[in-house]
């Protein structure tokens, strides 16, 4: 594959979509990491294509946020839900917040609630693009702006945004007036399901706030290679 490291995140985007055009989707959580990609994307491609994987367990500022960028980019979402039989059993015979109890438990429910729905979401499709970057956590550290995605069939794995900064997102963000999810007004920097993330303190690692309760990594699965 063509070395696209050093390529900025518009040449790597237009790349992306003239190789794949509506065989690739945008991974769209409501963090600003993928407003960010959204705005940059959609400068190149009328319309780009998006899901999300609703857990059942957002915040209700996630979704006001999805609601917002229907509207701002007239685009529509495509939507991954659980699998219904897998989630029935699991929280019958583990209870609601199960995440607490265990960190194989909280690997289980986000097994149920992400990581299966991810692997729905993406089939069929030749390639998906990500807000990932590298500093967010030491395990992601060394991801490329353009990957083979060996978890998912081989697919391609397109991380635009990989070398930017929170900083730069914030200022991209400010700068283009694009919307954000409210909750980074409460002290938010991360944001996925509602049980498991809570607010950081000024100085504090921006991930700190996943899985807040629980030692080691901080990963749901989406993102891990096999
Ligand atoms: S996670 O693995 O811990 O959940 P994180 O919240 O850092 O991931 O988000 C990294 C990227 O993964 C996002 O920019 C987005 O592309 C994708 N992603 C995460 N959660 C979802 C989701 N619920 N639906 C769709 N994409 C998601
Ligand atoms: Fe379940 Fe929490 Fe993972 Fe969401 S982040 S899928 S609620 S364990």
């Amino acid at each position: 594959m063509q070395d696209l490291e050093s390529k900025t995140e518009k040449e790597v985007l237009s790349w992306a979509y003239s190789n794949f055009g509506d065989s690739i989707s945008i991974a769209f959580s409501g963090q600003m990491e993928d407003v960010v990609v959204l705005d940059l994307a959609s400068k190149i491609r009328k319309n780009p294509r998006l899901f999300t994987l609703d857990t059942g367990r957002l915040p209700k500022e996630t979704y006001e946020l999805m609601d917002a960028v229907r509207d701002r980019y007239n685009v529509s979402i495509d939507v991954y839900f659980p699998d219904k039989q897998k989630l029935e059993n699991m929280v019958k015979e583990h209870g609601f917040n199960l995440f607490y109890n265990s960190k194989d438990l909280r690997k289980m429910c986000c097994g149920v609630r992400k990581v299966e729905p991810l692997q729905r979401a993406l089939a069929g499709l030749s390639g998906w693009i990500t807000g990932l970057r590298r500093d967010q956590w030491d395990s992601r550290a060394q991801i490329k702006k353009v990957e083979i995605d060996e978890s998912h069939g081989n697919i391609t794995k397109v991380n635009p945004i990989a070398d930017w900064s929170y900083e730069n997102i914030l200022e991209y963000t400010k700068s283009n007036n694009l919307p954000y999810n409210k909750l980074y007004e409460k002290g938010y920097k991360s944001i996925g399901c509602e049980p498991c993330t809570r607010p950081v303190l000024e100085g504090m690692h921006p991930r700190s706030g996943r899985w807040w309760w629980e030692e080691g990594d901080k990963e749901c699965g989406l993102h891990v290679k096999e």
